[in-house]
């Protein structure tokens, strides 16, 4: 049902943890599964993202998304790294099953967030960037877990 490269990236995941004063911090959930994702971004004067991590409190395809989509935005501008869909994520996984595509909207989405989060500390614009409907940041702030 999964292909090899999603059992990979499930079972051995990139770039898992945190980072420390990260340029942007998004955190995104499905109201329907209840699974929560968080994105770290370390972005340079640049607008390059340098380093990028995520916290993932879901299933195996949410993980193995959220892996595949820090290892794509790594080393992209801000603007680059809008375009990696979750379209893309999937591709890069050699597809996921019909059942499972949402799960990787979630890595599209907290992309978005921590972009989103990194443009309003440093009161930026990024181009066709828009907040993401089911960005939580602002909760959580609020309510630690
Ligand atoms: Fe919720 Fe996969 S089932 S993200």
């Amino acid at each position: 049902m999964y292909s090899e490269k999603v059992m990979d990236h499930f079972q051995n995941p990139r770039n898992v943890g945190e980072i420390e004063d990260a340029s942007g911090v998004g955190t995104v959930g499905n109201a329907k599964c209840g699974d929560i994702m968080r994105m770290y971004l370390d972005i340079d004067e640049n607008q390059v993202i340098r380093d990028c991590k995520f916290k993932t409190f879901g299933c195996g395809a949410a993980v193995a998304t959220s892996s595949m989509a820090t290892e794509l935005v790594k080393g992209k501008t801000v603007e680059e790294a809008l375009t990696i869909t979750n379209k893309a994520v999937m591709e890069a996984l050699d597809g996921l099953p019909p059942v499972k595509v949402h799960c990787s909207l979630l890595a599209e989405e907290a992309i978005h967030a921590a972009l989103w989060d990194y443009a309003e500390k440093n009161k930026i614009t990024i181009k066709g960037l828009k907040k993401p409907k089911n960005d939580i940041s602002e909760e959580e702030e609020e309510e630690e877990y």
